[in-house]
């Protein structure tokens, strides 16, 4: 009997050891999540934070303090052997006014900072700021950078610490542009420009997602944002400005550019100086960047092969349906897309 009476943990001991194991795990795994809110990278998205912040502080104060009040009022007036009927409050004009005014006090604390937060995100864009178009399309972004003349998909650059200001834009039906790290969702939607502005406060890549259901391959709207220091992003603009070098006519590539050129290809896509189709993604520098078809699939020539002889197969619902190409055809394409960098 001592031997099991010593043995036993304490129920609160147990529940404090199993409490801090779910902290830990959570805690741990955080960064594992790329597309976590909870890991702001810029302004907009620290704005949010703080808000979250402020309001799980309040939440667990209240929390608290209901807690403990219930447990006082249990103890205080539980029911005791031969104690008199407890006397009635019913129609007490001061807890009345009491437990009316404290969920407004409580309100307010809640509403003033996400009112203000609301007003600073969606004020105007700083002047100065980076502009880019950001166009939703069955199933991938594309991002214009109008003042830059560049034109880009699924992969937006900016430099870090600069806002940049950005119209959100559909062709077809309603999407939502989500970067995660960088602040909120906004829709996309058919007639109308959206706008949201961030400025980047760390380079790297960030994960984002289209967050508005748009059809079968919405989970397939996938976009990176690229965060350089300015003169990279300079460099980077620099390179999409300029004209697509033409391979050496006798190469693998020449004749990918000549399938290109007389095939189907041009009625969708733009390349430079080639074709100028405004359905699919611009592809002057298609080379040059780390995805390809929404994001989903790294830009390997394995990968473009793939996906060139059959679209509808690696992304369900693509609007670029199957050419039929022999595997000739889709290795001197391979070759001459991935020398457009
Ligand atoms: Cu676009 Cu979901």
């Amino acid at each position: 009997m001592a031997g099991r009476l010593q043995a036993k943990v304490p129920f609160g001991q147990s529940a404090l050891a199993v409490l801090a194991c779910l902290l830990a795990a959570t805690g741990c795994k955080l960064n594992q999540f790329p597309q976590s809110t909870l890991d702001p990278k810029s302004d907009y998205a620290w704005a949010i934070k703080r808000l979250l912040d402020q309001q799980v502080f309040w939440v667990v104060v209240i929390f608290m303090l209901v807690l403990l009040a219930q447990l006082f009022i249990l103890i205080r007036f539980r029911a005791r052997p031969g104690a008199p009927e407890p006397k009635h409050i019913h129609g007490n004009t001061m807890l009345e006014i009491a437990w009316t005014i404290a969920p407004a006090i409580i309100l307010t604390l809640v509403a003033v900072p996400t009112v203000l937060t609301i007003y600073k995100t969606q004020a105007p864009a700083p002047a100065g700021s980076l502009h880019v178009r950001a166009i939703g399309h069955q199933w991938w972004w594309e991002f214009q950078y109008p003042e830059l003349g560049v034109t880009t998909a699924s992969e937006m650059f900016v430099p870090v610490g600069r806002t940049v200001a950005i119209d959100i834009e559909t062709v077809d039906v309603m999407h939502s542009f989500w970067f995660p790290a960088m602040g909120g969702k906004r829709d996309a939607i058919p007639g109308r420009v959206n706008h949201m502005f961030f400025a980047p406060d760390t380079t790297g890549t960030f994960l984002g997602q289209c967050a508005e259901l748009c059809g079968v391959s919405h989970a397939n709207m996938r976009m990176k944002l690229i965060v350089n220091d300015p003169e990279e992003f300079d460099a980077w603009v620099e390179r999409q400005k300029s004209a697509p070098v033409h391979p050496d006519s006798t190469s693998l590539a020449a004749r990918g550019k000549q399938i290109f050129s007389q095939g189907a290809c041009i009625a969708c896509h733009t390349i430079t100086g080639i074709s100028a189709g405004m359905i699919g993604p611009n592809l002057t520098h298609v080379g040059s960047r780390s995805s390809i078809a929404g994001a989903i699939y790294e830009n390997t020539p394995e990968n473009l092969g793939h996906w060139l002889t059959d679209p509808p197969a690696r992304k369900p619902g693509s609007l670029m349906p199957n050419q039929a190409l022999t595997p000739d055809q889709v290795a001197a394409l391979v070759a001459y897309l991935t020398s457009l960098k």
